[in-house]
């Protein structure tokens, strides 16, 4: 009974210390979401990610870099909105909770599962798009 207790525990242990030896590495990760978050300019690497994000996502079933698809062309977004960390905020809501009426009465899809923080990189890079 002892030996089935020790191994978990040995686990717990083995966890515990690996993210305290690790908060220097995790925190470098971290600081770019961070700094987009607390309302920064977008850095190269969150513009980067966005981008990334992007072609993982739906996003390409509905728009292209330069012609209107059904929505509109990202360059055409990216004309419309100064790249600045208001219009990341704006743009990332609208992107999660979908919806129509700025390009046309064709509503974009809402995208509940996608976080603020990785919202806010995919704007980043349609607005870098100039
Ligand atoms: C089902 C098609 C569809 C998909 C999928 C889609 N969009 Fe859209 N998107 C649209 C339409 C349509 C509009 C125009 C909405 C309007 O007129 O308000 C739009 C508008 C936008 C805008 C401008 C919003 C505004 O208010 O000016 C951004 C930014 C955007 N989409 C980003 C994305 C991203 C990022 C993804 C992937 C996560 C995505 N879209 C996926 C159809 C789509």
């Amino acid at each position: 009974m002892k030996k089935i207790l020790l191994v978990p525990g040995f686990m717990v242990m083995l966890f515990v210390t690996t993210a305290v030896i690790n908060p220097a590495h995790a925190q470098a990760k971290k600081k770019p979401a961070a700094k987009a978050a607390a309302g920064g300019k977008a850095s190269a690497a969150d513009i980067a990610a966005g981008k990334e994000l992007i072609s993982k996502s739906d996003c390409l079933a509905c728009h292209k870099i330069d012609t209107k698809l059904v929505g509109p062309a990202y360059i055409d977004v990216a004309k419309k909105y100064p790249a600045t960390p208001a219009n990341y905020a704006k743009l990332a809501k609208k992107v999660i909770d979908g919806g129509a009426g700025v390009w046309g009465q064709i509503p974009m899809s809402p995208h509940a599962s996608l976080s603020m923080a990785d919202a806010k990189k995919m704007v980043s890079y349609i607005l870098s798009l100039k």
